[in-house]
């Protein structure tokens, strides 16, 4: 399963990098609003510090607005995927994105139908939210095992990047559902390492070394 950063923070991204459990960046409106930086800047900086995919997000909406923005975005580095949002106009994107040899994520699914569509309009990865199901009282990971067994049904080569992740068990639920992508924000990542009993299994091996060594490294 791959990992990628669901932020626009330079620094997080670094930090992830160096820990090397970065497979991946996806960005938004919303997260590059928060780093108060020209979208340009920002994601030429993060394409270049990540090799995998980087995901940017425009705001047209007919097919001709995201194709010609996504024309732009695909020029700022090899590594940028545009997110297509899940309309009829999206979809009409995608295909011609797609045969240009842009790589496009569709975002904000919902619904197997629409994952279905997004998968039969060719597009490489697909976003469905969890957390945004999961907060709306609607089951969010039901809607990964869904794309999961129809991707597997019709042998389409679109990766499901889970999206909206609120916690480490909406990854490890993504990972046994075989989600080829979870993206993950930076503070979700932070838990994921962590476990009282590895740290206090540290504490205790480091007292009795050093009650033998007489000294802590
Ligand atoms: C990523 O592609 C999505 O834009 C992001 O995961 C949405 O997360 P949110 O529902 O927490 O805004």
């Amino acid at each position: 399963m791959k990992f990628f950063l669901d932020t626009a923070n330079v620094e997080q991204i670094k930090r992830a990098v160096k820990a090397g459990v970065v497979d991946g960046v996806t960005t938004n409106p919303t997260l590059i609003a928060k780093e108060g930086r020209s979208q340009h800047a920002l994601i030429k900086e993060i394409a270049a510090l990540v090799k995998g995919p980087v995901s940017v997000e425009g705001n047209g909406t007919t097919c001709d607005e995201l194709v010609k923005e996504a024309e732009v975005y695909s020029k700022w580095a090899p590594n940028i995927v545009v997110k297509i949002p899940m309309t009829e106009e999206g979809m009409k994107a995608v295909r011609v994105l797609e045969k240009k040899g842009i790589r496009t994520n569709v975002t904000l699914v919902f619904s197997p139908s629409q994952a279905l569509i997004a998968a039969k309009a060719g597009a490489s990865f697909v976003s469905p939210f969890i957390g945004r199901l999961d907060d709306n009282s609607m089951d969010g990971m039901g809607l990964v095992r869904d794309m999961m067994q129809i991707y597997k049904n019709y042998g389409f080569n679109t990766q499901v990047i889970v999206a909206s992740i609120r916690h480490p068990l909406h990854v490890v639920e993504a990972a046994r559902a075989g989600a080829h992508i979870a993206t993950i924000p930076a503070d979700v990542l932070a838990k994921m390492w962590n476990h009282p009993l590895t740290d206090a299994g540290i504490k205790k091996f480091r007292e009795d070394f050093a009650k033998v060594e007489g000294k802590y490294l």
